[in-house]
């Protein structure tokens, strides 16, 4: 695909059932290869980076079938998987290696697992360090980057809080926790996304406490399942975006994950005036699904800080880009955590949206993005640093822009949402390519 031209314009009208939640999806595959018996999913998440788990999972030597978004994994128990020949590899994927470091770490076998150029310069030592508590001897890279080279086994329990709040780092404690010796407990200060304890409960391990204090009991017998991964809510967003951009758009979601430590976003939509309606509520496998609708309507903006940024992290892309098309801006802080994702997006946001001619601020712990009083957005050439959410938040962006948008590397929006751009297009009457 290379780069793509977004027109701006159109408007959108519609009803979608989007690819299925990455964070969800990644999660019932692992624990599938660590269940006994075959587990069929439905709906598993288009993503590249969930292919990313299936192929490290592949490589401890369990079969995998995937036909038309249904994946169906033949788990052999705790104990079933295998030294791997070769590294293995999580590509673009931070949750893959920090979930599967934690399996790792419990196993008998060493093992080494890497990424691609932009995972291999993200922190690991919030990994490292917890899962060396517990009896782990981890090798890495300089500065405590990939590639990890990992010897497990004998786990010790702990009792451990994570500094930053950190769903990946949560869940590579509990998935270490299966295998070692007593109760391990994870604590946090702000409740990040829970689909770990929630998979993990379902495919029948122990788990105690509540929200931000997370206790799993050793050695549990895990049983495959059917399970239905719902349509994804941080997807979802962007095209919620687009609604908020383009005058007279409406949109309905189907399906989509509405788990409350991910629906924050919904909420803060919501305060600054977008018309949110959500419909036919029902809890599947443990998992909030329902129907959400928007229609355009004049947004506010607002400010983003505290325990509100770990709760819509995957966010913040798209909200700071609709900062142009609010009242009073989009500002945002106590995100400094955004600048070790997949890029730094504080960075990559500011350069593309001023090159679109927004007015924006950058800080340390987060950007401030002008309202429409600094004027309309323009047309311009765009390079979101190979990281997919940029790449759909500026697209998003360019849509209430004067003249066409180029966005460079367009392909990795394939990283969470390979169908956006035909998605948008779609859902705009068929917007030329
Ligand atoms: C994720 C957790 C978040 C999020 C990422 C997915 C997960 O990362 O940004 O896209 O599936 O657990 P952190 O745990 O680094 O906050």
């Amino acid at each position: 695909m290379g780069k793509r031209a977004v027109s701006p314009g159109g408007v959108i009208d519609g009803v979608v059932e989007l690819p299925g939640d990455k964070s969800i999806s990644h999660r019932y595959a692992i624990l599938a290869a660590l269940a006994e018996g075959t587990s069929v999913i439905s709906n598993y998440a288009s993503a590249a980076d969930c292919q990313s788990t299936l192929g490290c999972l592949r490589g401890l030597g369990i079969e995998i079938e995937t036909t038309q978004g249904t994946v169906k994994i033949a788990g052999k128990g705790l104990d079933g998987l295998r030294e791997p020949r070769r590294t293995l590899d999580a590509e673009n994927s931070g949750s893959t290696i920090r979930m599967m470091a934690g399996v790792l770490a419990g196993q008998a076998f060493p093992s080494t697992i890497t990424g691609d150029g932009s995972l291999r310069k993200r922190p690991m030592r919030r990994i490292i360090e917890p899962l060396r508590l517990m009896g782990a001897e981890i090798q890495s890279g300089e500065g405590d980057r990939a590639p990890l080279e990992i010897r497990g086994g004998k786990l010790r329990a702990i009792d451990y809080t994570p500094p930053t709040p950190s769903a990946q780092v949560k869940s590579a404690v509990l998935l270490a926790g299966l295998y070692a010796d007593g109760i391990t407990t994870a604590r946090e200060a702000v409740a990040t996304r829970d689909h770990t304890e929630v998979a993990l409960r379902e495919f029948g391990a122990k788990l105690e406490g509540a929200r931000n204090e997370i206790r799993i009991h050793p050695r549990p017998k895990l049983a495959a399942q059917q399970l239905t991964v719902p349509s994804d809510l941080s997807t979802a967003v962007f095209l919620i975006g687009a609604t908020l951009v383009l005058p007279g758009s409406s949109l309905m979601v189907h399906n989509v994950g509405l788990n409350p430590t991910r629906s924050r976003v919904l909420d803060f939509f919501t305060s600054i005036g977008a018309a949110v309606k959500i419909a036919t509520v029902q809890m599947r496998s443990g998992e909030l699904v329902g129907d959400v609708s928007v229609r355009h309507a004049p947004i506010q903006g607002g400010t983003i800080s505290g325990s509100r940024v770990a709760e819509m992290i995957d966010e913040l892309p798209m909200l700071a880009a609709l900062g142009p098309y609010t009242e009073k801006g989009i500002e945002i802080h106590d995100a400094q955590e955004l600048r070790v994702k997949e890029s730094d997006r504080i960075a990559a946001l500011a350069e593309g949206l001023r090159r679109m001619g927004a007015k924006v601020e950058e800080f340390p712990d987060g950007l401030r993005v002008e309202g429409r009083s600094a004027g309309k957005l323009r047309g311009a050439k765009v390079d979101p640093r190979g990281d997919h959410r940029i790449a759909m938040a500026l697209a998003v962006a360019a849509l209430g822009a004067e003249g066409d948008t180029t966005i460079l590397d367009a392909e990795c929006v394939g990283v969470s949402f390979p169908e956006f751009f035909g998605t948008l297009d779609k859902l705009r009457g068929g917007e030329k390519k």
